[in-house]
């Protein structure tokens, strides 16, 4: 693969489903020049509840799109895929730089949590059970508690585009209550966001547990992309508005009706393309 010399490709964006929404968006106002592909991997939605190897699989095989298509960059919009694929990526995609979502989160909890109290990430099953935010964070803070915390049911809910009202905030009550039990007391020093698909929770999570700062690490995402096209010098030459297109795996009527409510701008069906991924290599792989 060879190093890409045109500015004004587009940056490719990944998740398992329109939580990178959430990411495109801190891009979209940061980087406003940028061209972005977004690929939402609907089709085999969740991947928080998946094994490491098959989260793995799908993100190598979702992002083959973007070797199709020609980016000059990669942002792996998912926790859930950072912590297993993102040095498989980088290494697959060399020299096209890839970035997953674990760091930036890891510098906006240090930026952004209070002095005091243990740090807690919330995030799906398999972040969780692979620590990708505790074995990050432990480098950097070596003195202070960590609670990786589990919260898949929320996928479900903000593809739905349930993020607000009382049975929300209830269903949050229910996630977080056996956290705070185990806490005993004690107050964390933040509570991140470190599933791309939470963020549209964040006014609820304020509600039910005021008073904590709850972190969204997609603006240290969009700072890190920034740095990143600044050292390779691979930033957009055009002053015009960039563009995006979307791409899911399936469903894109409904990515079309929920997008807004991650975006904050509307979609139409026909802005949304369905591209068929070719999983007959990976059978053969599973067959033999
Ligand atoms: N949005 C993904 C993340 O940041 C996970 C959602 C899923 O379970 O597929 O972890």
């Amino acid at each position: 693969m060879s190093y890409p010399t045109n500015k004004n490709l587009p940056i490719g964006i990944f998740d398992s489903g329109m939580g990178g929404l959430t990411v495109l968006r801190a891009l979209q106002n940061t980087l406003p020049h940028e061209n972005f592909i977004y690929l939402g991997d609907t089709a085999r939605l969740p991947y928080g509840t998946k094994s490491a190897e098959t989260v793995r699989e799908y993100a190598l095989n979702a992002c083959d799109v973007f070797m199709q298509r020609g980016v000059k960059a990669i942002v792996v919009a998912c926790n859930t895929a950072t912590g297993p694929a993102l040095p498989a990526l980088q290494e697959k995609f060399h020299p096209i730089p890839v970035i997953g979502v674990i760091l930036p989160g890891v510098n906006a909890i240090l930026s952004g949590a209070n002095p005091q109290g243990p740090y807690v990430v919330l995030a799906t099953e398999g972040t969780v059970k692979w620590h990708a935010y505790r074995d990050a964070l432990t480098v950097l803070d070596p003195s202070r508690k960590i609670m990786e915390w589990p919260c898949s049911l929320l996928v479900a809910l903000a593809e739905e585009g349930w993020c607000e009202g009382e049975l929300v905030q209830n269903i949050l009550r229910r996630l977080l209550q056996p956290l705070f039990d185990t806490l005993q007391g004690e107050q964390p020093a933040c509570l991140l966001l470190g599933c791309t698909h939470f963020p549209v929770f964040a006014d609820a999570i304020r509600q039910v547990v005021p008073n904590i700062p709850v972190i969204d690490p997609a603006t240290m995402v969009a700072q890190q992309l920034k740095s990143l096209l600044s050292i390779h010098e691979i930033e957009s030459s055009t002053n015009e508005k960039g563009t995006v297109e979307f791409l899911a795996t399936d469903g894109i009527e409904r990515f079309a009706r929920v997008a807004p409510i991650f975006l904050g701008y509307d979609l139409k069906p026909e802005q949304v393309q369905l591209v068929a991924l070719d999983f007959s290599e990976q059978r053969k792989k599973k067959a033999s």
